[in-house]
């Protein structure tokens, strides 16, 4: 059997394309699953520019998420022809990802697509949307939509534009925080209340806190923003944070913590465990379902990756963008 994928080389500089593989090329595995899509991540676009930190060997096929059908299986947990998705653990990091026709993966890594999710809606979300639902998770968990207003920040980004349109569906008043002014249309439309500008997020007064101005924040992007999330929440705020897009570290005095009780929540969407992931799909296909999403997602075909690669990479990419398989 040959397929196509989407292959990137680290030789005497990147080069990257789709191109013809065979069966034997892919890593050993239980489940071989035929991708009908993939999505696209920011960790995607560091494996795709060579980033060590993400992968460590190439050549290599990126897409750290896949939706498909199970074409062969040597798990009794699957059988051909079961509807699959597949985040995180290895997938796309330095194992064959998502970006090609076929993946082989250990059965452990798959999840059953809900019931009321079509292949397609499961990408549109992707590692993104699920990032977003266990970020949500913790502020529905711990705060009430009459606390007060809940930030979002890198609102245009995957994660920052599921979890805007997450938390309005859950009828929490959103303040989305972006660099893109020009896409206020979008965030409203996603269920934005109120939109202000990234520097808007960016303290520079040096003082330990500030006004309370939101009782929690979803934080995709670090640095100085998360350090103004968690400076501003108000008394019991609780702020997760899951990104790196601005730095990969922050600082914060204890004050915020030890005189107002904010809680600080990392996420972590790689390696969490399965009964996480079944409840918190099985709601993104119901309860937290947001058809705004599907519809303003971008989908793209294996030929077109290499120009989202670069929008992602410059920060310029907005909400969600899907590959179709052939
Ligand atoms: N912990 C996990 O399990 C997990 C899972 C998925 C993703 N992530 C991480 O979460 C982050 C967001 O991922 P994503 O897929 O949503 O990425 P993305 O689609 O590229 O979105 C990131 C957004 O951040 C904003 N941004 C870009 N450059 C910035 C800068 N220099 N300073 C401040 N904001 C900036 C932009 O939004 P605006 O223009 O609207 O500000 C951009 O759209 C990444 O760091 C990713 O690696 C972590």
């Amino acid at each position: 059997m040959t397929f196509k994928a989407f292959r990137v080389y680290v030789e005497d500089g990147i080069r990257r394309g789709v191109e013809t593989m065979t069966e034997d090329q892919l890593p050993e595995g239980e489940v071989l699953i035929r991708v009908h899509y993939s999505s696209l991540n920011y960790k995607d676009a560091l494996s795709s520019n060579g980033n060590k930190g993400v992968t460590r060997n190439y050549p290599h096929t990126p897409g750290i998420d896949a939706a498909g059908i199970v074409e062969d299986s040597q798990s009794p947990k699957w059988k051909k022809g079961d509807a699959v998705i597949v985040t995180g653990f290895d997938l796309g990091m330095n194992t064959h990802g998502g970006l090609s026709e076929y993946i082989r993966v250990p059965a452990d890594w798959v999840i059953k697509c809900p019931e009321g999710l079509s292949l397609r809606e499961a990408m549109c979300y992707g590692t993104a949307g699920f990032t977003a639902a266990l970020s949500v998770d913790k502020i529905v968990s711990n705060l009430k939509p009459e606390d007060g207003k809940i930030l979002v920040t890198g609102a245009t980004g995957g994660v920052g534009s599921v979890a805007v349109a997450f938390l309005s569906k859950l009828g929490y008043t959103v303040l989305a925080a972006t660099g893109k002014a020009e896409v206020a249309e979008y965030l409203k439309k996603l269920g934005a209340a109120e939109i202000v500008g990234r520097e808007v997020i960016d303290d520079q007064s040096g003082k330990p806190m500030l006004k309370p101005l939101w009782a929690g924040a979803v934080d995709t992007v670090s640095g100085n923003t998360l350090t103004t999330a968690i400076k501003a929440a108000a008394y019991g705020g609780h702020v997760t944070c899951c990104g790196n897009v601005s730095a990969g570290d922050f600082q914060s005095s204890v004050y915020p913590f030890i005189l107002r009780g904010v809680t600080l929540h990392g996420i972590d969407s790689v390696q969490c465990g399965m009964p996480i992931r079944e409840r918190l799909w099985a709601l993104m296909a119901t309860d937290w379902k947001v058809p705004t999403i599907f519809e303003e997602a971008q989908e793209i075909t294996l030929d077109e990756v290499e120009s989202v690669v670069e929008s992602l990479l410059a920060g310029k990419h907005k909400g969600r963008t899907i590959v179709k398989l052939p």
